[in-house]
C-alpha cells in the first residue's frame, strides 16, 4: 500500500487583528426619520447610540480589503504569506465569484485558496475554526479570516424591528502557526428547525419569478432581512451561556482566567444577560461595541476584538471568549490567546 505523507501537526494563533469602520455614523435621531422610535427606546432596547453605514460605492469587498490589510500589518505579514482567505459574510451581493477571491488578489495572496462562508453572525468564528484546523493540519501557513458586512444594502429602513440594529462594517484576523495551543476548541453547532427566526425575506429567485411576496409593496421588491426579535432574544439568551461555557470547559479555564469577553454584538442587554449566567468576575473586560457600532452580523466580533485591543482592554497574551450566534441558528464559540 502507498504510504500518504502529511505534514507534521503544529499548533494555531491569532497574530494580527485589524479593522474597518465607515466614516458615516448614524444616530438613534435618524433612525427616528425613518421609523416611529425614540432615541430612548432604541437604547433602552438594544443600548446601540449609533451605527456606522458604508458610502453606497463602498462594498464588502472594500471593507474587507482594508481590514485584511491592517490585520496582515499587525501580524507582520503580507499578501505572499497568506495561504487561504476566508470571508464569513451574509451581505455580499455576489452570488458568485466569492468575494474572498478578490479580497486575496487585491492584497497579493493570489494563489492562495479563497472562499465565503455563510453562518450569519457567527460566520467570524466558523472561520477561525476552519482556519485554526487548516493550520494545524498543514494545509496552510497562514489564513486570513474576514467578517465583513454591509447590511444596510439589505435594511429596510421603514421596518420598526431591524431598521435601527443592522450596520456596516469589517473586521479580520490572521491565524498563523505556533508551537503552543493559541486556539482551543470550537464549540459549535446549528439549528434548521429555527430556521425562520432570521432571514431574507424571499429568495432571489423570486425577483425573477414573481414569488407571493414580491411587487406586492415597494418594500416587498427586495429581499430584505427580517427577524422574530423577542424569538431570537429569547433563543440568545438562555441557550448561548451554556455554549459559551462550554467553550471555556473545552479550552480547560474559568471565567476567572478569561481576560476579555466578546460576544456577538447583536444586543447589550442579551450581552448583559450572558456575562450574567457566565458570572464573568468584574476582572473581565466585555466588549461593548454595539454602543456605537450596532449589529455588524459576522463583522462585529472581530470589530469589537479589535476595539478593545485598540483602548488596551485586552492584554497582548491574554485570553478572550468568543461567541458568535445568529441566522441559522448557527453558533461558535472558542478561547484565543490574544497576539
Ligand atoms: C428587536 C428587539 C430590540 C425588539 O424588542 P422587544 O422588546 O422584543 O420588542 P417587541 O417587538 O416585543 O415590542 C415591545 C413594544 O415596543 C414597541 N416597539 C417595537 N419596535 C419598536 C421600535 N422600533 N421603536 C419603538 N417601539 C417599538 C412595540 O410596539 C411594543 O409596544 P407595546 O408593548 O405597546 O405593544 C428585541 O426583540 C431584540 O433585540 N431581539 C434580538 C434581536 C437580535 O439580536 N437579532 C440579531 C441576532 S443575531
Amino acid at each position: 500500500m502507498t504510504v500518504l505523507t502529511s505534514t507534521p501537526t503544529r499548533e494555531a494563533r491569532i497574530l494580527g487583528v485589524g479593522a474597518h469602520r465607515p466614516p458615516r455614523v448614524i444616530d438613534n435621531e435618524e433612525v427616528c426619520t425613518w421609523i416611529e422610535s425614540s432615541d430612548e427606546w432604541i437604547q433602552q432596547r438594544t443600548g446601540i447610540k449609533t451605527r456606522h453605514w458604508a458610502a453606497p460605492d463602498v462594498s464588502v469587498v472594500d471593507m474587507s480589503e482594508d481590514a485584511g490589510a491592517k490585520a496582515l500589518a499587525a501580524a507582520g505579514l503580507t499578501g505572499s504569506d497568506v495561504d487561504a482567505v476566508v470571508l464569513a459574510t451574509v451581505s455580499y451581493p455576489m452570488q458568485t465569484p466569492a468575494g474572498a477571491a478578490v479580497v486575496a488578489h487585491r492584497l497579493g495572496a493570489t494563489p492562495a485558496a479563497a472562499f465565503d462562508i455563510s453562518a450569519g453572525c457567527a460566520g467570524f468564528c466558523h472561520g477561525v475554526a476552519l482556519a485554526t484546523d487548516l493550520v494545524r493540519a498543514g494545509s496552510a501557513r497562514n489564513v486570513l479570516v474576514i467578517g465583513a458586512e454591509k447590511l444596510s444594502d439589505f435594511t429596510d429602513k421603514h421596518d420598526r424591528s431591524t431598521a435601527f440594529l443592522f450596520a456596516d462594517g469589517a473586521g479580520a484576523v490572521v491565524v498563523g502557526q505556533s508551537t503552543e495551543v493559541g486556539i482551543a476548541p470550537t464549540v459549535w453547532g446549528s439549528d434548521g428547525g429555527q430556521a425562520d427566526l432570521i432571514r431574507s425575506k424571499f429568495p432571489w429567485t423570486d425577483l425573477r419569478t414573481g414569488g407571493p411576496d414580491v411587487l406586492a409593496t415597494e418594500a416587498a421588491q427586495w429581499p430584505y432581512l427580517e427577524q422574530q426579535g423577542q424569538s431570537v432574544f429569547r433563543w440568545a439568551v438562555w441557550q448561548m451561556a451554556p455554549v459559551a461555557q462550554a467553550a471555556l470547559d473545552a479550552a480547560g479555564v474559568t471565567a476567572e482566567q478569561i481576560d476579555v469577553f466578546v460576544p456577538h454584538q447583536a444586543n447589550a442587554r442579551i450581552i448583559d444577560a450572558m456575562v450574567k449566567q457566565l458570572k464573568l468576575p468584574e476582572s473581565v473586560h466585555v466588549a461593548r461595541d454595539i454602543v456605537d457600532m450596532g449589529n455588524t452580523s459576522a463583522a462585529s466580533i472581530p470589530l469589537a476584538l479589535e476595539r478593545a485591543m485598540a483602548d488596551g482592554d485586552a492584554p497582548s497574551g491574554g485570553l478572550a471568549l468568543l461567541i458568535g450566534y445568529g441566522a441559522g441558528l448557527s453558533y461558535a464559540a472558542q478561547v484565543v490567546r490574544l497576539p
